[in-house]
């Protein structure tokens, strides 16, 4: 590990602190019934006061820690605004990722906190409070889930991969209208087609990548995701021996609305063969 900033590591042991103290409140709020369920864009797109009392927390912290750092947060982030991403020390922030699955207590979410310094993504912290699972991971040093060393697959083969393929409905719904049934569905016949063993997805895109990165699954796709679903866990996968493209085969873009994980490059490629691509704007 070679810090680009000398207080890296203090901002990193800041975060994690932070994040599993925000645990508890995402944990006493998972045990009590469901309360208030706002919805944003459509009926697929939800926020709770959970969601909005985690940012806060982890803001807050950070932000009496680190005066001077910048911060991407889902619930701050007014939608559809471009998104301001500079060179500054900037916390990309989910404060639970899968709120749809925190509402139906489905116990498959995350808290994720990523760090960039000069646009590089840095550190990585996904942290499942229901689970007790915290993976991290920051450049250099290998991932990490509780503790131990984690490693992707090392499938090649689509006959042997299990697949996360995410239907991403809102955002998919809100950039394509009627037409995103028809993509997701058109990819998934084609996977399908093609003989790959399964698919599996978890309904939180940080989880999917947990899965990928830990080698449980071979491979996570997903178009219309926003940096705060994968800015914290990239940094987790590339740590983990995994690839992130762009699914068109390009390179990643944490700003760029899309992703394709897998254990291999091998395996990237030919999903990424498989797969109808689709454009959207990036959001820095
Ligand atoms: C969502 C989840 C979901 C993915 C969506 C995301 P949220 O995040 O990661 O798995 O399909 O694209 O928006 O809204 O639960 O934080
Ligand atoms: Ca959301
Ligand atoms: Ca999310
Ligand atoms: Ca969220």
């Amino acid at each position: 590990f070679t810090a680009v900033h000398p207080d890296e590591q203090k901002f990193f042991n800041t975060a994690l602190g932070l994040v599993k103290s925000a645990g508890r409140i995402v944990r006493e709020a998972f045990e009590q019934p469901a309360s208030a369920v706002e919805t944003k864009s459509s009926n697929t797109d939800l926020v709770t006061e959970t969601d909005r009392a985690v940012e806060r927390y982890l803001i807050d912290g950070l932000h009496a820690a680190f005066p001077d750092h910048k911060f991407i947060g889902e619930e701050s982030v007014s939608g559809g605004a471009k998104i301001e991403w500079t060179d500054a020390p900037t916390w990309i922030i989910d404060p639970i990722d899968g709120t749809t699955n925190f509402v139906h207590r489905i116990p498959l979410i995350a808290i994720c906190v990523g760090l960039s310094i000069n646009k590089e993504l840095r550190g990585g912290i996904v942290y499942n409070p229901i689970t007790n699972e915290l993976y991290t991971a920051q450049v250099g040093t290998g991932a990490f889930k509780n503790g131990f060393p984690i490693h992707a697959s090392s499938t090649q083969e689509l006959s042997k991969a299990v697949i996360a393929i995410s239907l991403g409905i809102h955002n998919l719904r809100e950039s394509f209208g009627a037409k995103w049934t028809d993509l997701n569905f058109e990819n998934q016949r084609k996977l399908v087609q093609a003989g790959f063993r399964g698919n599996r997805s978890f309904g939180s895109a940080a989880i999917n990548m947990m899965m990928v990165a830990q080698g449980s699954v071979d491979g996570y796709i997903e178009y219309g995701i926003h940096a705060w679903d994968v800015a914290a866990a990239a940094v987790i996968i590339r740590e983990a021996g995994g690839t992130i493209i762009s699914p068109d085969g390009s390179p990643f873009n944490v700003m760029g609305r899309c992703v394709l994980c897998t254990g291999t490059p091998q395996l990237s490629s030919t999903i990424s063969t498989n797969f109808t691509h689709v454009q959207f704007q990036a959001e820095a």
